[in-house]
């Protein structure tokens, strides 16, 4: 963990912000009311990497596998999630799109490569972390058309449902330290709270993945999408990361 930590330090120290914090044009908001420090880590003893990896190679399959709901017969290919099944940090988004569904692999489009950039501020990448989706299929407007762009939707109340079972299993397997979620989906079904995530953002948080697993910090922030369209946010998302670091730093 020592190492880990110096490791995580250096890489921090080579890099900053500016590449993708540039546009922001205004101070960073207030931080938000309540807590705004992590609280202490319940976790227990993690499990060791290599026993994790082939556990979590045959949960991939598995979810590969998976027709539990409509998007399974509609999507190209299910996206289990990409990184280290050892991973101290999961960054969880709402469903794959169109590149992702081609691809097999999360946050792959514009919004993934912002997601790379601003993992890479606080020294982490999608080797390292683990990142995942609420749902692992694509849900479309139009599921005849897969190779249809713009062809996107929010995944519903019950496709979020069929599919819950899988991330709660990834997140008892990898037992992270920490979940980030990114935008307003992934917070209201992990918190069960429906407050806005303008709100509830850089707000730290505690979840239960359940089945006796001990609970993990959570921190919800923006979705990089939300970013792209306005760059005002990356300021929060920036505060947002600089606490995500902190946390990561405590031993
Ligand atoms: Fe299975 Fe989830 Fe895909 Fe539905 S979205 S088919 S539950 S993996
Ligand atoms: N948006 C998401 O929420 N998840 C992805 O994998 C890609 C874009």
């Amino acid at each position: 963990m020592k190492d880990l930590t110096r490791a995580l330090r250096r890489r921090v120290r080579q890099s900053d912000a500016s590449d993708w914090t540039a546009t922001a044009s205004r101070p960073s908001s207030a931080a938000p009311q309540g807590e705004t420090t992590p609280p202490p880590s319940a976790a227990g003893k993690r499990p060791a990497a290599a026993s994790k990896t082939k556990v979590f190679a045959e949960l991939s399959e598995k979810i590969r596998a998976c027709r539990a709901c409509p998007l399974g017969a509609a999507r190209i290919q299910a996206v289990p999630g990409v990184g280290s099944a050892d991973a101290e940090v999961m960054f969880v988004g709402e469903g794959p799109g169109f590149d992702e569904d081609h691809k097999g692999e999360p946050f792959v489009g514009r919004s993934g490569q912002l997601l790379d950039k601003i993992m890479a501020s606080i020294g982490l990448s999608r080797e390292t972390v683990y990142i995942a989706n609420i749902v692992k299929c694509h849900p479309m407007v139009d599921p005849s058309n897969p190779e249809k762009r713009g062809n996107d939707r929010p995944p519903s109340p019950d496709e979020i449902a069929a599919c819950r079972g899988w991330l709660d299993v990834q997140i008892r397997t990898i037992r992270p330290r920490v979940i980030v979620t990114l935008g307003a989906v992934p917070a209201r079904v992990l918190l069960d709270d429906p407050t806005g995530i303008t709100k509830i953002r850089g707000r730290w948080r505690t979840y239960d993945p359940g089945e006796g697993a001990p609970p993990v910090r959570l921190l919800p922030t923006f979705h990089p999408a939300a970013l792209l369209r306005n760059p005002d946010l990356k300021r929060d998302v920036w505060e947002d990361m600089k606490s995500l670091r902190a946390a990561l730093a405590e031993s």
